[in-house]
């Protein structure tokens, strides 16, 4: 049965969705992937060089994860959600001076290249689509500006594949009914269906105004991180 809902009611069924499961958003991220999402976001930040003279949009930022990485880099860091919720569990970690902002990813309340560097995590599969998203990234970034962008995958080795498939599509849910909400974590490994393929992504990156496209697998392919600068 499909937890995905119609295109046209996408964006508001995501934002309630984490609304909903934001208090316990980052202990089950954490439970799902053996605390490996956090090492994935650590090596991707050391990938972009951050120094104390960027500033860093985190996209869809969540509960503040890239952010609290940002901030150890430099002061200027702007965590950006559609969420309440998402942002209001940030706000309590006390990320000072991470700055949180209530807003679409399609409409950036940022101005044009203000912004050296871009990251965002786990959010590709949640947007109603891709290239309007990376219009609005190339926008708001400096030419140089870089990305990072951290987002599941499909692992490429069959047998990898077979088990990664029971483990998102059998395992994830059945821990999101116990310890969270049953609805959205039917959705979450289902939403991998939204994603590009590689050359897809790749295009899609380059038709927006970015170079020297590069990703790197983690877990086998189940995660992926890519990077990008904007010409
Ligand atoms: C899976 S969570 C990832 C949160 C965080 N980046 C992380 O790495 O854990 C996806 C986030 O994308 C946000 N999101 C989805 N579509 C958005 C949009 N159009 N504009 C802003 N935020 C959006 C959701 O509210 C949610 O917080």
């Amino acid at each position: 049965m499909t937890a995905l809902p119609a295109p046209e009611e996408k964006a508001a069924a995501v934002r309630h969705m984490f609304d909903r499961i934001a208090p316990g958003y980052d202990r089950m991220n954490r439970l799902m992937t053996g605390r490996m999402d956090q090492r994935w976001r650590r090596q991707l930040v050391e990938r972009l060089a951050i120094t104390d003279d960027d500033r860093v949009l985190d996209l869809a930022a969540g509960t503040g994860d890239f952010s609290e990485l940002a901030r150890q880099y430099t002061g200027h860091v702007v965590a950006l959600d559609f969420s309440r919720q998402m942002l209001l569990g940030g706000v309590r970690r006390r990320l000072a001076p991470v700055q949180f902002v209530q807003a679409d990813a399609l409409r950036l309340p940022l101005a044009d290249a203000s912004q050296t560097v871009a990251v965002s995590g786990f959010a590709l599969r949640n947007f109603v689509a891709l290239p309007p998203v990376f219009a609005e990234l190339a926008r708001v970034l400096a030419p140089g500006g870089r990305i990072g962008l951290l987002e599941v995958d499909r692992p490429r080795n069959p047998l990898v594949r077979m088990g990664h498939g029971v483990y998102f599509n059998r395992v994830v849910p059945f821990m999101g009914r116990l310890l969270s909400d049953a609805q959205a974590y039917r959705y979450l490994p289902q939403s991998a269906v939204y994603l590009p393929g590689q050359d897809e992504l790749v295009r899609m990156l380059r038709d927006a105004g970015f170079r020297k496209i590069q990703k790197k697998r983690h877990m086998m392919g189940a995660a992926q991180a890519i990077t990008a600068v904007r010409e």
